[in-house]
């Protein structure tokens, strides 16, 4: 990721200066030396033109904690502490909220439907959630506020994504890692997306990028939803993206190579070997969950696939999100030369 190098003492008149001119990436964190700051930067070229040398440094994304302490901070005189303690992190998807209420605040629904309605005047649907389920990955839900729909147009990365929760899966706490994925990619390459859903990472990357990106799911509602989005965002979009509606274990292996494969495979799906498969050199991105101390045990996996396919390969690992106590969802950025 673009960055530049300032010293200490002239970093917070640097970064003020980027701000006023729109060229200082808000969405990452700086990151700090002896004696020098790494300031997260946008459009390289002009900041160039100011006199600043580019650097490339992985500078991560800021955690989107506000959200909740709002919440919090509203509820804050009327809850107990402990009461406070069962309040989650809730989820803003185009105009409606997705909540879990635990079972020790129930009786309180009343109350954290007035925050969140203070909080985001616009929310038209208040839901509460339950689990993914099943192939397709869809979460159940019981609307506890406001019309009776599950639909609505969520907008994420400069991108409109129509989203159906009743018929498909849909997280819009990946916009960060979205937004990481098109920072790496590059005009040109030709991308695998392995489990599209209606295209939140592919359209995230066509905005960005002139690419050519397969997709591939097998969910028709996903599928159809996705061409939607294509057809909504098409003036926007710098790259192409086709979309193959089918089983990725039976369309992968009949296509071609790809430069860079991004795989957002489903809990207890194993796709590591067919996406490896499928990269002469370039890049996949392998989402999966694993426990903290088996991070290690997960690499090593994935250097033995890459030997059994005759591949050189390099690792990275990157914790993006927390799913349940010591488990994360990670992803593999795995080079191969
Ligand atoms: C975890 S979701 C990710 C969806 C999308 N990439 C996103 O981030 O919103 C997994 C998706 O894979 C799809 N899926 C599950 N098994 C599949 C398979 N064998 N072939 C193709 N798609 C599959 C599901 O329907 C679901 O949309």
């Amino acid at each position: 990721m673009p960055a530049i190098r300032v010293s200490k003492s002239d970093a917070e008149k640097i970064k003020k200066l980027l701000k006023k001119l729109n060229l200082y990436d808000g969405k990452r964190r700086p990151k700090r030396g002896e004696d020098f700051i790494l300031l997260p930067i946008l459009n390289p070229e002009k900041v160039k033109k100011l006199g600043f040398e580019i650097i490339d440094v992985n500078l991560p994304l800021r955690p989107e904690r506000q959200i909740f302490k709002n919440l919090e901070s509203v509820l804050k005189d009327k809850f107990s502490e402990e009461e406070l303690q069962y309040l989650r992190r809730y989820d803003i998807i185009g105009d409606i909220a997705v909540i879990q209420i635990p079972p020790e605040i129930e009786h309180r629904q009343k109350d954290i439907i007035e925050a969140l309605l203070t909080l985001h005047p616009f929310l038209k649907v208040i839901a509460k959630r339950g689990f993914h389920e099943g192939t397709f990955r869809i979460r159940r839900y019981e609307i506890i506020w406001g019309e009776k729909r599950l639909s609505t147009v969520h907008k994420e990365n400069g991108v409109k994504i129509k989203v159906d929760l009743e018929r498909v899966f849909f997280n819009p706490r990946m916009k960060g890692e979205r937004y990481r994925l098109a920072q790496r990619v590059k005009d040109g390459e030709k991308i695998l997306l392995l489990f599209a859903g209606v295209l939140p990472y592919a359209l995230v990357i066509a905005k960005y990028k002139n690419v050519e990106i397969t997709a591939v799911e097998l969910n028709d509602e996903a599928v159809k939803l996705g061409l939607e989005n294509i057809e909504l965002n098409k003036n926007k979009l710098k790259g192409k993206i086709e979309v193959v509606q089918g089983d990725v274990f039976e369309v992968v292996p009949k296509l071609g190579y790809f430069d860079r494969i991004i795989s957002p495979t489903p809990r207890g799906v194993d796709a590591l070997n067919l996406a490896l498969s499928k990269i002469k050199s370039g890049w996949l991105h392998y989402y999966d969950f694993v426990h903290e101390k088996d991070i290690q045990k997960f690499k090593n996996r994935i250097l033995n696939e890459c030997i059994k396919l005759g591949k050189d390969c390099e690792v990275f690992i990157k914790k993006v999100s927390d799913f349940k106590p010591h488990v994360f969802k990670v992803c593999a950025d795995v080079g191969v030369k």
